[in-house]
């Protein structure tokens, strides 16, 4: 979108430079964001095979350390950040468009957090604690840690990163 002269002129940072720099922040954070669910995925897969406890809670930290320093960071700001750009650059948000159907999609993943991860993270410490008080891998933790709603929950969190991504790519409405 072009910008009026007069406020070009004025403005010290032209507006293209700014949306652009913004996109680019974006796109940035997605690499913290996708990388941080890579990174997840990885350390909770060693962490289901690990036979022996101390492993098992090494890969658990390591799981924890992507979620805490990278996924919960990076989704704000790719929220955030794409939120900027699509104002920034006018791109419409009604009727459904490419913008709208990525956030409904985002939020929908957020959803997850109350309804499936926090109630089952709950289920998952005390099976945790437990087999940490016995000092080996419980059935019980094996249980917990291959809980399928979980993992159709990790699943629909990469499907919605990949129709975002093909959303932003084409934008086809
Ligand atoms: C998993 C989440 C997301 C991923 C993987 C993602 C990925 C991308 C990528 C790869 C681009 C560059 C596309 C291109 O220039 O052709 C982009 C641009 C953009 N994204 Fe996102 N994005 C995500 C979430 C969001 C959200 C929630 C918004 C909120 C409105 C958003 C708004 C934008 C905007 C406005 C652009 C600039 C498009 C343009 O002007 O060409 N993104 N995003």
């Amino acid at each position: 979108m072009r910008v009026p002269a007069e406020v070009a002129s004025t403005h010290p940072i032209p507006h293209r430079t700014m949306s652009l720099s913004l996109e680019l922040l974006h796109v940035f954070s997605v690499f913290l964001f996708v990388g941080g669910l890579l990174g997840r995925t990885v350390a909770q897969a060693q962490a289901r095979r690990a036979t022996d406890i101390r492993d098992l809670d090494a890969y658990l930290r390591i799981s924890s350390q992507f979620e805490n320093k990278m996924v919960r960071p990076g989704s704000f700001a790719v929220l955030g950040l794409g939120l900027l750009t699509a104002w920034l650059k006018h791109w419409p948000f009604a009727p459904l468009t490419w913008v709208s159907a990525s956030l409904l999609l985002f939020f929908s993943a957020f959803l997850l957090v109350p309804t499936v991860f926090i109630p089952r993270g709950r289920l998952f410490r005390a099976a945790l604690d437990d087999a940490r008080g016995q000092g080996q891998v419980t059935p019980r933790l094996t249980a917990a840690m291959g809980d399928r709603i979980v993992a159709v929950g990790h699943a629909y969190e990469w499907a919605v990163v990949a129709a975002i991504t093909w959303l932003m790519i084409a934008k086809p409405f």
